[in-house]
């Protein structure tokens, strides 16, 4: 009876125990089958079609920029809520972005990936909050966010909740802006408001011929002002990385920009509280003897500065951004010491290193960038002043000028300038001089500290002299020489403390090495305010 009843239990335990499994299993396979679908996308015809562009998809470029095996996706089953023109009958899990968190180099990152293959990319309410999500979390959690963008804008069938979207992203992109680095990346199209959010990001990086960016496309320019113009003509990454300066890095290929978004990441720190990650230093003999040979016998013969900057950084790497805009400056980051520093110099080699719009405008970002996020600045300076003519005064150089005096002055973190050759005039002053609270300044014994070059200078102050001499020619090159002897050099800035020392030039790594040293506890603060005012 008792083994009846046993034989019993233990048929039913089992019949229990096979459904309760197969029903598990069932519900596994679901979430496998879910699981697998999401990582399609727009499906396998569609990434065909992408990899035949050249282009990879939205999760082998997140495989590439990190860690592997670090990312933890969000998000992937969400799936959008509209259902007019057609689009309730099209659903694909994720709504095409692909978001989450992971690691490069050990820290942590948020990325958002769009994926072409579902909807071309484009943005839609769903998508917009995923995106949003990890914009939130970025934020409070102190993390980069790296946001690589390839889609064809505001999805067209959902209308103001895109747009909607668009504006919900563009207002974390303003409050995350100087609390974590924001770093777009344009991997395929960008158009109309979807260029204002990596606008409003601290790097823009684009691959050539594959990606391009304008707020109206070639149709509606033939339309306007009737003039013929290919997208990449348009807003092509050579366009952007040249002549408007909207892009700071054009990388031949993804693979190629993948891996120069990492070496920016080396350079930055997580957020604003932070420090950037430091590099092995082993101190050593730092005199440089090259550096010594570097500025030419005749004070108007150009040399490259970034022969300059690689003698002097760490292994002779130089990070260079906007290299191919406004090239009479370069902007970029290297390290001393091991320490991330930020590099500031005027390019001898195009233009004489002038001042102008252009330039002002890419050194001023470049500077609010480092002092944003704690990366000391450093300044190479050879500038023969602000460049003339009816181009820049018309098209305000007076006001972006001003954008270069007003982020030096306003920078916190240390700050040290080399003067290598010409400090003329204004431009003096607002390459980080001493008086716009620059922490130490160094002059090479070939700078030249005056409001102008001896010739201009000569002609002005000795006009009546020279022209009522019996040989004025005699009496320029005279006048000319009296005051090159006077103001042609740094002593005169050095005797009154506006130069802290004039050094050799192959003792400036040594000496920027122990600056920089002295100052890494610098605490300096701005006068309390709400935010000032730049000229923009
Ligand atoms: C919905 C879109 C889409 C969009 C593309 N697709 N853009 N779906 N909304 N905005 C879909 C296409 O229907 C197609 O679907 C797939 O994505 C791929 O698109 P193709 O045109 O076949 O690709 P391609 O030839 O490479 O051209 C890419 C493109 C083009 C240049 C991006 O699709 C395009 O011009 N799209 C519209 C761009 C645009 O005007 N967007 C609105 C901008 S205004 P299937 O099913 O065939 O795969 C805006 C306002 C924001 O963004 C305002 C914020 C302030």
């Amino acid at each position: 009876m008792v083994r009846v009843r046993l034989r019993g239990y233990l048929w039913h335990l089992t019949t229990f125990v096979m459904s309760t499994t197969s029903r598990l299993l069932e519900k596994f396979d679901e979430l496998k089958k879910k699981n697998e679908e999401a990582l399609l996308g727009g499906g396998a015809r569609r990434i065909e079609q992408q990899h035949k562009k050249g282009k990879l998809t939205a999760r082998e470029r997140i495989d590439l920029l990190l860690d592997e095996g670090s990312f933890e996706e969000m998000g992937k089953f969400v799936a959008h809520r509209s259902h007019d023109f057609g689009l309730d009958q099209e659903h694909y899990l994720g709504d095409g972005v692909v978001t989450g968190y992971g690691t490069i180099q050990g820290r942590l990152v948020y990325v958002f990936s769009q994926d072409f293959t579902v909807f071309g990319g484009s943005l839609s309410e769903t998508h917009a909050e995923k995106i949003v999500k990890i914009m939130d979390l970025a934020m409070k959690n102190g993390a980069p966010v790296i946001g690589l963008n390839d889609s064809g804008g505001a999805r067209i069938q959902e209308g103001v909740v895109s747009l909607g979207g668009y504006a919900d992203i563009f207002y974390r992109n303003v409050m995350a802006s100087g609390v974590v680095p924001q770093i777009s990346a344009i991997m395929g199209p960008c158009a109309g408001g979807a260029v204002y959010s990596p606008a409003m990001t601290d790097f823009i990086f684009m691959v050539e011929n594959t990606s391009f960016m304008f707020v109206t496309g070639p149709n509606v320019v033939k339309t306007v002002t009737h003039e013929d113009v290919t997208s990449e003509e348009l807003g092509g990454a050579s366009t952007h990385s040249s002549k408007s300066g909207v892009t700071h890095f054009a990388c031949a290929n993804e693979a190629e920009c993948i891996r120069q978004i990492k070496t920016l990441f080396s350079y930055i720190p997580q957020n604003c509280e932070d420090e950037a990650p430091r590099s092995a230093y082993e101190p050593g003999n730092e005199i440089r003897p090259v550096l010594d040979t570097i500025i030419p016998e005749n004070p108007n013969q150009p040399y490259d500065m970034r022969e300059v900057i690689a003698s002097v950084v760490d292994g002779g790497e130089f990070f260079e951004v906007h290299k191919n805009f406004a090239e009479n400056m370069v902007v970029g980051f290297a390290r001393l010491a091991g320490r991330s520093i930020g590099i500031v110099g005027n390019q001898p080699a195009a233009l004489a290193g002038v001042l102008d719009i252009d330039a002002s405008v890419k050194g001023a970002r470049f500077v609010r960038f480092c002092d944003c996020f704690n990366i000391p600045l450093l300044v190479f300076e050879d500038v023969p002043g602000f460049l003339p003519g009816t181009d820049q005064e018309w098209n305000a150089i007076i006001t972006n000028g001003a954008k270069l005096l007003y982020a030096f002055s306003e920078a916190t973190v240390p700050r040290i300038t080399v003067i290598t050759r010409k400090a003329y005039g204004g431009a003096y002053d607002v390459m980080n001089s001493k008086h716009i609270g620059a922490d130490l300044n160094y002059a090479w014994p070939t700078a030249e500290i005056a409001v102008m070059g001896a010739q201009g200078a000569a002609e002005i102050i000795f006009r009546k002299e020279i022209s009522e001499a019996s040989d004025p020619a005699a009496k320029l090159k005279e006048k000319v020489e009296e005051y090159t002897q006077k103001f042609a050099n740094p002593y005169g800035a050095a005797q009154r403390g506006y130069i802290d020392e004039v050094i050799f030039p192959r003792q400036t790594r040594e000496k920027l090495i122990r600056g920089f040293q002295m100052l890494e506890n610098k605490a300096a603060k701005l006068p309390r305010k709400k935010h000032g005012n730049i000229p923009l």
